[in-house]
């Protein structure tokens, strides 16, 4: 019988994620599954907990993967902190805030909003007049915008949200192992990540953090969490410390060794050295794109270093563009969504991929183009 995966040819993802998987991760996946409650694998469970709580700058003990992608990550935050009627307020400016009201709203929350214009960042003030008006139980917001590669400024919005009763809830999918994200400093309440950006993993877990603050809302909730498979007060059980493990879902081990692995790479390497090769690779593309006439959609100082938004120019055929890159370079960047649709391009430099090297073939690439 034909076998599709071994037509798989190596693609350079380039793209808003998922990113290049080192070969260390790929070995990782393939290393002998365990039982779920072995004390082996337990082990690896608590250096895995270990290295978040390093990566995220935080002693909160509630800090593991959840099974799933960070969207199911965006939804432990909000399916455990919320119950009916709590009004939340969501500072958006791109797609993924506005799949936070979605869920929110899901959960019959009292939504409230404030809408920014895409390709800006959050504006501290407006946020500051708005969070006076009600007592809010949650305050949300996209650290790392993927939709327009925009970095919010998650330390003036900490500053605001701490003078409230509410809780911090921050969505770093894209930010983790590219740009620094200290959840205790920034007093963040629950965080959640993904594997498939930074951390250079495949797509399939959800590191996740919650404060001592968050937990005791959990635990004194007057509703059950609607949510039997995201209840972090069971999950919780799985995963911590030193009495008997209880069984709750069966965890994907070999999702759990590359994450183990790929964490293991980050420290190795150095986090600061980590940050500074995201940096230095964008600066890169970013020259190498304005020499080639292209524009960077989001103003200098908001850029992320692992999202470059690129204006694409009056009179070029984007899905053209893409998949010339896809089929004849072997190169997937990513297009707009929603409204910026056909107007930019999403150059992701991510984990593993952010390399010298990557930058120069996607630009010689580019170059053959859109000047033949
Ligand atoms: C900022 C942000 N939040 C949430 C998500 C959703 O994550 P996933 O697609 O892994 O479910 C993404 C995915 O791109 C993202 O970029």
């Amino acid at each position: 019988m034909k076998n599709l995966l071994d037509g798989i040819e190596e693609v350079l993802l380039m793209g808003p994620g998922p990113s290049c998987v080192p070969p260390e991760v790929y070995k990782a996946l393939s290393c002998k599954t365990l039982g779920h409650l072995d004390p082996y694998f337990i082990k690896i469970m608590d250096e895995i907990q270990i290295l978040l709580q390093q990566l995220m700058n935080t002693r909160n003990r509630l800090t593991l993967p959840i099974s799933g992608t960070g969207s199911a990550g965006m939804e432990t935050c909000f399916v455990n902190l919320i119950e009916p009627n709590d009004p939340v307020l969501i500072l958006t400016n791109g797609v993924f805030g506005m799949r936070m009201q979605e869920v929110a709203e899901r959960l019959r929350a009292q939504v409230d909003n404030i809408d920014f214009e895409w390709g800006t960042p959050v504006i501290p003030r407006v946020v500051e007049e708005k969070v006076n008006e009600k007592d809010y139980k949650i305050i949300a917001v996209v650290h790392a915008e993927t939709s327009t590669g925009v970095k919010n400024p998650i330390e003036a919005l900490s500053k605001i949200v701490k003078k409230t009763n509410a809780l911090f809830l921050v969505d770093t999918v894209t930010s983790l192992g590219g740009i620094e994200v200290k959840v205790d400093e920034w007093a963040m309440d629950a965080v959640y990540s993904g594997t498939q950006k930074c951390l250079s993993c495949p797509p399939g877990l959800s590191p996740v953090s919650f404060s001592d603050k968050a937990f005791t809302k959990i635990t004194h909730r007057e509703t059950k969490v609607p949510n039997w498979y995201l209840d972090m007060s069971l999950i919780s059980q799985y995963w911590s410390g030193e009495r008997a493990r209880v069984y709750h879902h069966t965890a994907p081990i070999n999702m759990l060794y590359a994450l183990y692995q790929a964490l293991l790479l980050i420290f190795e390497e150095r986090l600061e050295k980590v940050y500074k090769r995201h940096e230095e690779n964008h600066i890169r593309l970013k020259e190498g794109l304005e020499e080639l006439g292209l524009e960077m959609y989001v103003e200098e100082g908001y850029r992320l270093p692992m999202l470059n938004a690129v204006k694409i120019p009056e009179g070029v055929d984007d899905l053209k563009v893409r998949s010339t890159l896809l089929k004849e370079h072997k190169i997937e960047i990513g297009g707009g969504l929603g409204p910026l649709a056909g107007k930019i391009w999403r150059i992701g430099l991510m984990g593993h991929g952010a390399r010298s090297e990557n930058v120069d073939r996607l630009l010689k690439a580019l170059k053959t183009i859109l000047h033949p």
